[in-house]
């Protein structure tokens, strides 16, 4: 089928408001719904990685494709689920900070990494899990990417916090990637209608309009425990209130960045589409038309 690959980073320079939770959860939802997607773990905690269900492997990330000394394709691997693969992590990428820093082709490297993968059109969404700095790894992912999904969480300075990533994004689009956009923000953890809560969202709704997404994710245990049995909570325990929002939000999101002619809009709801799909590990449709691995 033909369609447009979209690359999103999940990036926010803080660490621990969700990034890694929305890569894993959005990218099986998005599986789920018969889209081809591809995760590339960018952070050395690996976490995405973990979350996914994959150990980490010395020598299968992006590391070794950044150095020239191995093919992309030789580090995307498959996951349990249909349509779900993943570039994992390795501690080596923590090395990569320092050792790419003289590069000429620093800001680059992972676009033109991502290249042939883009260009084979194997894959609808390639989402990159950052490391939680504004550091050169991602502003590299930031270069490759065509969007940037910032998860926050709605709590004091969370304005702050906004202003130092939109900031970075800035500083991309104005100089080596003009065709970067802000994605979107998405609030993650919210765990009450306490009023700072509201006000934050308040806040930030007047400021960024459209760009806030309207799912927000709630504060669940099921999405805390999930990741320990690297299973994604959408998998997991799909009728759990974080299962159901990040259902909910990766049908907004594939309405809102549609890749195939077929507008997703025409597509099932996420309530309709789960008695389709009950989401146990290794239950994806065998029929889905997009190529694992
Ligand atoms: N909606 C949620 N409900 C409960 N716990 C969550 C939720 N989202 C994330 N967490 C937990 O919060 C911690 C930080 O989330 P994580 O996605 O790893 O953040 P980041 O990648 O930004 O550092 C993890 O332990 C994760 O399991
Ligand atoms: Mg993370």
């Amino acid at each position: 089928m033909e369609r447009q690959t979209k690359i999103i980073a999940i990036a926010n320079q803080k660490g621990g408001v969700g990034k890694t939770t929305t890569v894993v959860n959005l990218a099986a939802a998005l599986s789920a719904r018969k889209r081809a997607v591809l995760v590339v773990d960018l952070d050395p905690q690996a976490h995405a990685t973990l979350g996914l269900g994959l150990e980490k492997q010395p020598g299968i990330s992006m590391y070794p494709v950044l150095l020239g000394v191995k093919d992309i394709a030789d580090v995307i691997q498959p996951t349990k689920w249909n349509n779900l693969n993943i570039i994992p992590s390795e501690v080596d990428l923590a090395g990569a900070e320092l050792e790419f820093s003289a590069r000429d082709d620093r800001l680059e490297m992972i676009k033109n990494a991502l290249a042939p993968v883009r260009e084979s059109g194997a894959f609808d969404y390639i989402i990159l899990d950052c490391p939680p700095s504004l550091g050169i790894v991602m502003t590299a992912a930031l270069v490759a990417t065509d969007g940037v999904l910032i998860p926050i969480q709605a709590e004091f300075l969370a304005m702050d916090g906004l202003a130092l990533i939109t900031g970075s994004l800035e500083r991309v689009r104005a100089s080596v990637n003009p065709s970067l956009e802000l994605n979107g923000i998405v609030f993650t953890m919210v765990n009450s209608v306490a009023k700072l809560t509201t006000d934050v969202m308040d806040e930030v709704r007047n400021h960024f309009g459209e760009k806030v997404y309207e799912t927000t994710i709630p504060r669940n245990v099921r999405v805390s425990e999930a990741p320990s049995m690297g299973v994604p909570v959408v998998f997991l325990d799909p009728r759990s209130k974080g299962a159901q929002a990040y259902k909910a939000f990766a049908w907004e999101f594939q309405a809102k960045n549609p890749t195939r002619l077929a507008p997703a809009h025409q597509e099932k709801k996420p309530d309709e589409a789960q008695r389709d799909h009950p989401g146990v590990p290794g239950g994806g449709d065998p029929a889905a038309d997009a190529p694992v691995g």
